[in-house]
């Protein structure tokens, strides 16, 4: 179980406080969705939770032990925002391999497999392929970390609803194992299977 509590964020450089007071507590198997406007700070959210950032004041724990800004790298795995403009391999495994020299075939072949791409070749160049594989390339290079927290920054952005729609089924199905947050512009889309949604304002979580 992943806890935050009274967490206060506020960069040296940013004109005012972006987390304030926030608390948060997330289980595998009870995904959480947190919506909120431009700026209310939900990518700023992710990057403390990943460790990515640092907070002035909070306390962020697994199973109620304190976890440091490096532990929090280790457990997480984030999938920012249009994932896909940042490839950097020439193929669909060598963007895999990317930190995993070495890679089993075996540990490919399942990664593609639990986001749905067991039938691409590996071969192909990952802007080949269609927008909604892309983004399913990009968790599956998330989920060979073995993340025990999957972080998502608008990972319905710019797809179309068909698309849209795959990704949040396959984001339902991997939420069975693992701590799951999803940050987005579009919480409705999915009411469907999350029971805990929330806003982001004024720098705290609110139903
Ligand atoms: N490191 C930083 N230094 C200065 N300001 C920052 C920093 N990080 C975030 N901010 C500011 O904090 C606010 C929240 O930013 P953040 O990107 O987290 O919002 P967001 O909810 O993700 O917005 P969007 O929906 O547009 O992606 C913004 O006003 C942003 O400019
Ligand atoms: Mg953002």
């Amino acid at each position: 179980m992943l806890e935050l509590e009274g967490i206060h964020f506020h960069p040296a450089t940013a004109e005012k406080k972006i987390l304030n007071g926030l608390s948060l507590k997330a289980y595998a198997g009870l995904p959480i969705i947190i919506g909120g406007s431009s700026g209310s700070g939900k990518t700023s959210l992710i990057e403390v939770i990943s460790g990515l950032a640092k907070p002035q004041s909070g306390r962020i724990t697994w199973f109620e032990k304190h976890l440091s800004e490096r532990q929090r790298r280790m457990l997480s795995g984030v999938v920012f925002q249009f994932p896909e403009r940042h490839f950097l391999g020439l193929t669909v495994g060598q963007e895999l391999r990317l930190g995993h020299k070495r890679l089993s075939g075996e540990d490919q072949s399942e990664a593609l497999f639990k986001v749905g791409l067991s039938e691409v070749n590996i071969k192909s160049a990952p802007e080949k392929l269609s927008g909604g594989q892309q983004r399913r390339l990009a968790i599956a290079v998330q989920l060979l970390r073995k993340p025990s927290i999957l972080l998502l920054d608008e990972p319905t952005a710019g797809l179309d609803w068909s698309v849209r729609d795959e990704i949040i089924n396959l984001l339902a199905n991997l939420s069975r194992n693992q701590v799951l947050v999803i940050v987005t512009h579009e919480p409705e889309l999915f009411r469907k299977w999350v029971k805990s949604t929330y806003q982001l304002k004024n720098g705290k979580l609110i139903k």
